[in-house]
């Protein structure tokens, strides 16, 4: 341990259970000497098993819905009341897509999915930072971090409407970033992280042949839960206080890569034994 976060004290959305990227960041952001609040749903904190990591951590929940401006008012104002003054990080990890939840395809989007997948994904972010410059929250040279996906850049199969909603999240936290560093030094990014087996990760269907296809094509291999806690850590820390307004790719190279030849090996076999697939399956 580095000790890289002595001294900081921040805020941690969307640990649910101990797949969650949110719960391996808190643990690493304890083992570097963090203090932070844990805040998820009323309906994720029954069923998920975040009081055990507040345990562990010895810390608080406060529930939240990340989209009402008044539940983020309140949280903040109770995590500013336990450290007796403002925060240095803020961890945004929450996502929810209906539409992929229901299996709607995108040529047949439920519109109030849709918006309800904007509102929890990406205008959480914009209602989150909007509040806290407002409240003042945060502290000169802090850092916020929240999670997006290649989606947002290139068209995967089956990743729906949360593409555009990481797209948005990425220039949510480009414009604001602007403000935000201006006016308080603080600095916005986002991370986006290998496909993952977590509990929102499973909802993406086809994850397992999607998880093969991205190891084989990303030189270092996929980036693990644990590799994400790592690098956010030192998004965190004072090491990186110039980095602001960017999306970080954190995919051991996928996002960089057209061919490799390990996915081109099994691309080869399916060519010598066809498949044809049926335009509805796409
Ligand atoms: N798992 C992956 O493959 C992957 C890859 C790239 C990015 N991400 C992103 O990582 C983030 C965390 O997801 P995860 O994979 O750890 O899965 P997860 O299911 O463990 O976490 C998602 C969290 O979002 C929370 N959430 C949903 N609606 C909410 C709301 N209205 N208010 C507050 N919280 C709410 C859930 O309670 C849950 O804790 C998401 O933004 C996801 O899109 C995941």
């Amino acid at each position: 341990m580095y000790n890289l976060l002595k001294g900081k004290k921040g805020l941690i959305f969307g640990a649910l259970n101990d797949k969650s990227l949110a719960w391996k960041v808190a643990e690493r952001a304890y083992e570097e000497g963090a203090e932070f609040v844990l805040t998820n749903t009323p309906i994720s904190m029954r069923f998920g098993d975040i009081d055990k990591l507040a345990e562990s951590c010895n810390t608080i929940v406060v529930p939240a819905d990340a989209t009402s401006v008044k539940d983020l008012e309140n949280l903040l104002t109770k995590t500013m009341e336990h450290f007796g003054g403002k925060i240095d990080f803020i961890l945004h990890s929450v996502a929810m897509s209906l539409n992929v939840r229901k299996g709607r395809p995108y040529d047949d989007l439920d519109y109030g999915f849709l918006n309800k997948t904007l509102d929890i994904s990406a205008i959480s972010f914009h209602k989150l930072l909007q509040t806290a410059k407002k409240m003042d929250a945060i502290n000169d040279w802090g850092s916020v971090v929240a999670l997006s996906y290649v989606a947002a850049q290139k068209t995967l199969y089956k990743y729906n409407d949360m593409g555009d909603a990481k797209a948005m999240l990425e220039s949510i936290a480009r414009s604001f970033g602007y403000i935000y560093g201006r006016e308080k030094k603080i600095r916005i990014n986002t991370i986006s992280q290998s496909p993952t087996l977590t509990t929102a990760g499973s909802g993406v269907r086809g994850i397992e042949g999607l998880l093969d296809f991205t190891e084989r094509m990303s030189p270092l291999g996929n980036a693990t839960a644990d590799e994400f806690a790592d690098f956010c850590i030192t998004l965190f820390s004072d090491l990186t206080k110039k980095i602001t307004m960017q999306n970080l790719f954190h995919d051991g190279g996928f996002s960089s890569m057209g061919m490799s030849y390990r996915a081109m090996a099994v691309y080869q076999q399916s060519l010598d034994n066809p498949i044809e697939p049926k335009l509805e399956d796409e």
